[in-house]
């Protein structure tokens, strides 16, 4: 398996493989949306790099906004509890709105947001992941755009962290029980 010069971390999704998949995923939103507009709601922090990416592989009038909740702090470990730390800046009233999210995993984390942001009756709401772990879902709930569905393994990069690090890493990696902290 391929490894990235920075940590010698193994890798499970290139750059290029991610670059490539969030290509395919910005032409099926463009397909969807089929020339409305669109705001674009990054979940801070992971998911930086993906809204990054994305959004220029959409083509449509898009916007940003952003949201952050409370995750895994300085472990592996989740609390179960989702806690909104940053809202959106604006109303989500009338627009198309797509999710943008690092990962998918237990699901509680985006059930938490989808309920949030219906309350505000947008026109639609979708959900990007460019993870899923289906087999960790607590929560019943699917993403409409998925980049790459994964067994139950930790990984870092792109965006994700193990205890903040690692975020700016370009492939994303594994990150093993062994690796030196
Ligand atoms: P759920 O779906 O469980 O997801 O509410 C909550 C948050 O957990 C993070 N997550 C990870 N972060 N590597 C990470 O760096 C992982 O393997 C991983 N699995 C879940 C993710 O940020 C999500 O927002
Ligand atoms: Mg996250």
């Amino acid at each position: 398996m391929a490894t990235t010069a920075l940590q010698g971390l193994e890798v499970l999704y290139t750059r290029q493989q991610i670059a490539e998949r969030v290509a395919e995923m910005g032409a099926e939103i463009t397909r969807d949306l089929k020339g409305e507009k669109l705001v674009m709601v990054g979940v801070l922090k992971g998911a930086a790099p993906f809204l990054s990416d994305l959004a220029r592989a959409v083509q449509v009038d898009a916007t940003f906004d952003f949201v952050a909740v409370s995750s895994y702090g300085k472990g592996h470990r989740t609390s179960g509890a989702v806690k909104l730390i940053k809202d959106l800046d604006e109303t989500v009233e009338g627009k198309n709105v797509l999710i943008v999210e690092d990962i998918l995993d237990t699901g509680l984390t985006l059930s938490y947001l989808r309920k949030l942001m219906l309350n505000q009756k947008p026109k639609t709401l979708r959900i990007a992941a460019l993870l899923d772990k289906p087999s960790r879902r607590i929560e019943k709930i699917d993403a409409d755009y998925v980049g790459f569905s994964i067994p139950n393994l930790f990984v870092i990069g792109y965006g994700m962290d193990y205890a903040e690090r690692y975020r700016n890493l370009p492939d994303i990696c594994l990150m093993t029980p062994d690796h030196p902290e």
